[in-house]
């Protein structure tokens, strides 16, 4: 009997079932094309169910989703929702609680895809940001004194374990040997002022480095990086970075790769449960207009697929993008002024997969 994933679907808030529904339709062809099974798990999380119901993550859920071989997610954030509360609650608590501990981002600029890079071309912007996904300034330590008086106190410590770097590092080194593009791993950090954290990172990155000696080794200071990104994106192959740096390269990532629209990303437990999302957001103006691109939602599927072992599969749905953007039947890849709707993106893609 062929092989059979069970896909947890949490399409969330804004226009995040709109991109999930596109992303579905082109799994469904490449599973077909490839003889494999998906059974999709739909859960209603997200904005509207925490004010229907106040509930963000009931135990039950999580219980369920640690079960599943992978978490197609849409986007979590919803207007008349305090910012913090989804955030923290679901997103965050499910990279924490699956331990997902890589947020694995490429940053590719695809044929026929404005950069706001001048004079950059798809061979100059191509490289992959893996971003610590548990710990730093993410992890939740620290506190208030004294709140709401002249004298309030407020700290927020970046948490980093020897045992969450070197996981982090060696996912990053087995990544850039895997990737063999230019055998080249980046450690972007800021060693000249957070001496404890960094240190750690710097230490363990050296010692790490020495089974892989294939690999060369680079460092960078997290704003030299982003005057990189921009300068000369081709002096990069593999990134790794702590969790808040990668959050903020990231973005900056996804504007030189030609917009939200494209960017997409994995929360990866290598030895569990991974989810998958593309970064934009719920983008609440466009939600139900069916104008917004479901290109990040796709290419997130696509490495869905690749990571739960289905490679050709996860390649054949980039390809297919690949050939949808070099049609020029995309005007943009900016929401609304793509030229065609959502629905026929995915049609597209879909009728792509070879
Ligand atoms: C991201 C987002 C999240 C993050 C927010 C929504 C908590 O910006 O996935 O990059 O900071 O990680
Ligand atoms: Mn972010």
């Amino acid at each position: 009997m062929a092989k059979s994933y069970r896909i947890g679907v949490i399409s969330g808030d804004g226009t995040g079932p709109e991109v999930i529904r596109e992303g579905r339709k082109v799994l469904i062809v490449a599973a077909q094309k490839y003889g494999f099974g998906i059974e999709w798990v739909d859960y209603d999380l997200g904005g509207e169910r925490y004010k229907r119901t106040g509930e963000i993550l009931p135990d039950g859920v999580l219980a369920e989703l640690r079960k599943l071989d992978a978490i197609y997610l849409g986007a979590i954030g919803h207007p008349d929702v305090k910012p913090g509360i989804l955030e923290k609650g679901l997103l965050l608590r499910l990279r924490f609680e699956l331990d997902q501990y890589i947020n694995l981002r490429p940053v590719k600029l695809y044929p026929n895809v404005d950069t706001p890079l001048k004079d950059k071309k798809p061979e100059d912007i191509d490289f992959v940001v893996v971003r610590e996904n548990t710990e730093g300034l993410y992890a939740g330590a620290g506190g208030t004194l004294r709140k709401g008086t002249p004298h309030e106190v407020a700290t927020q410590e970046s948490i980093n374990t020897r045992f969450g770097v070197e996981r982090c590092l060696r996912y990053a080194f087995e990544l850039t040997q895997k990737r063999n593009k230019r055998n080249k791993l980046t450690l972007c950090g800021k060693t000249n002022v957070l001496t404890f954290a960094f240190d750690l990172w710097e230490r363990t990155f050296y010692e790490v480095s020495k089974e892989y000696p294939t690999i060369q080794t680079d460092y960078a200071h997290v704003d030299a990086t982003t005057m990189w990104m921009v300068k000369n994106p081709e002096w990069f192959d593999v990134i790794v970075t702590d969790n808040l740096f990668g959050d903020i390269i990231t973005d900056l990532g996804a504007m030189i790769q030609g917009g939200m629209g494209i960017a997409a990303g994995g929360n990866i437990n290598p030895h569990g449960v991974s989810m998958f999302e593309p970064i934009g957001g719920s983008a609440p103006k466009y939600t139900g207009q069916n104008v917004i691109n479901p290109l990040a939602a796709i290419c997130a599927g696509g490495m869905l697929l690749e990571v739960i072992g289905e490679q050709e599969a996860g390649q054949a749905v980039e390809q297919a993008v690949v050939k949808l953007l070099t049609s020029g039947k995309m005007k943009s890849l900016a929401a609304g002024k793509m030229g065609l709707s959502t629905t026929e993106v995915g049609d597209l893609v879909a009728s792509n997969i070879l």
